[in-house]
């Protein structure tokens, strides 16, 4: 499951820019005016009340579900060299994941509000549901950290694939293949054993010029991204909003934890702001329209009078968006994301500690309580070689070294 904890932040420390840890001071701080650059960080476990399985959960987690697949391991299904090998497991499990069915969440919605508002700086998702975008966050703000279904190449001439052909394939359930040299064809979603894509490491110091950082629904367990929480600054809050507490969030002076599902934290923060109903108007908008239009293309029927007059005010609807957030984008580059470029984030200051960079002694950091799995890891992932960071699952690494099967 999820990265283990670091010990809480001791009640007794003060919090350093908020005025207690709790989500009404969070609210405040937001209101401020002192806050414009907020990093999201999100994994699968924003996705689940869209039904979408996430990976670990104990027993609805995709890895406790695939014994159908007949996997060596869980993981298997996303490794690159068992997918050259069996491509068949990750096209079956490709069948049931395909974006276009699932409508995004209201925590989706929630980070749409933010790019809304003019507050968001990037959001760095585990996700290959694509489901951000169809909340609306646009693309020039999303890093696909673990890429996504979003486009398609052959894995051995790299050629892109058509859109058209892999989703015919997927839907018959047939493994498509390279028209050019007969190599596998694979969605650009990263595999254990893959690099990263060039957003990723483009981005990844980005963090440290937020002045919020808000943690998602991840168990925190697949590095390099696992170790982006620790790029913030030490005086910057953090929110982590998540069934369990992970990658020593909850550690900082200013990190706040709503320990519960997604959907219900961000509504009390949007309510706390004084978002809410801003919010739920913002998810209405989203897939159940699509889905009836979807049901009703298929089903062949002539669209009734209101229904294409509803049709002619979604679409003016839409474009007024459109207009809205092209002047929202152009404000936000006005203003400029520019860094204070002051402070040290956590974990270049815990590099500079002798007992944190020293790889042979990663269980201890220099200021204590810290525990092995996270701190220390972020500073290997943050001082290792690009060529080195393909995504690594904690959980898996920790069975290889007592003796598990890693391909890694
Ligand atoms: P995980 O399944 O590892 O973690 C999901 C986290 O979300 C867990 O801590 C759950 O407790 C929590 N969770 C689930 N549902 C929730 C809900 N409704 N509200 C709040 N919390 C909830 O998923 P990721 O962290 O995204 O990599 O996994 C990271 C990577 O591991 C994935 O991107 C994938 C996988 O192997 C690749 O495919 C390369
Ligand atoms: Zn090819």
């Amino acid at each position: 499951m999820g990265n283990e904890e670091s010990s809480p932040v001791d009640e007794s420390r003060p919090p350093q820019t908020l005025s207690e840890r709790t989500v009404k001071a969070l609210a405040d701080y937001i209101l401020s005016g002192k806050v414009s650059k907020i990093v999201v960080m999100t994994g699968a476990g924003i996705s689940t009340s869209a039904g979408i399985p996430d990976f670990r959960s104990p027993e609805t987690g995709l890895y406790a579900n695939l014994a159908r697949l007949n996997l060596p391991y869980a993981e298997a299904v996303f490794d690159i060299a068992y997918f050259r090998e069996n491509p068949e497991p990750f096209y079956a499990l490709a069948h049931e994941l395909y974006p276009g069915k699932f409508r995004p969440t209201v925590t989706h919605s929630f980070i749409r509000l933010l790019y809304d508002k003019g507050l968001l700086l990037k959001l760095f998702t585990q996700n290959i549901d694509c489901l951000e975008r169809e909340a609306g966050v646009p693309d020039d703000k999303i890093v696909e950290a673990h890429g996504s279904f979003a486009r398609q190449s052959c894995i051995d001439c790299t050629r892109p694939y058509p859109r058209e052909d892999i989703e015919r394939h997927i839907n018959a359930k047939e493994i498509p293949r390279c028209p050019v040299c007969k190599g596998l064809v694979k969605p650009e979603i990263v595999f254990f054993g893959e690099q990263l894509p060039a957003a990723f490491f483009e981005n990844r110091t980005l963090p440290m010029q937020a002045d919020l950082c808000i943690v998602l629904g991840t168990s925190l367990s697949v590095q390099p991204f696992a170790s982006l929480p620790g790029m913030i600054r030490e005086s910057t809050p953090r929110l982590l909003i998540n069934k369990e507490r992970v990658g020593g969030l909850g550690s900082g002076t200013d990190d706040v934890l709503l320990l519960e599902d997604c959907d219900s934290g961000v509504r009390k923060l949007a309510k706390a702001c004084g978002w809410l109903e801003e919010l739920e108007a913002l998810w209405s908008k989203t897939a159940p329209k699509a889905a009836a239009e979807v049901a009703k293309a298929s089903s062949g029927l002539p669209k009734t009078k209101d229904e294409a007059l509803n049709d002619e005010i979604d679409k003016l609807t839409r474009e007024v968006d459109d207009a809205l957030n092209l002047s929202k984008r152009h404000e936000e580059k006005v203003r400029g994301e520019k860094t204070s470029g002051t402070s040290s984030s956590r974990s270049a200051r815990k590099t500079s500690s002798p007992t944190s960079t020293d790889p042979g002694n990663l269980h201890e950091s220099a200021d204590g309580n810290l525990n092995h799995i996270f701190m220390p890891r972020t500073v290997t992932a943050t001082l290792a070689p690009a060529d080195s960071l393909h995504p690594v699952d904690e959980a898996k690494k920790d069975i290889t070294a007592s003796g598990g099967d890693d391909k890694q």
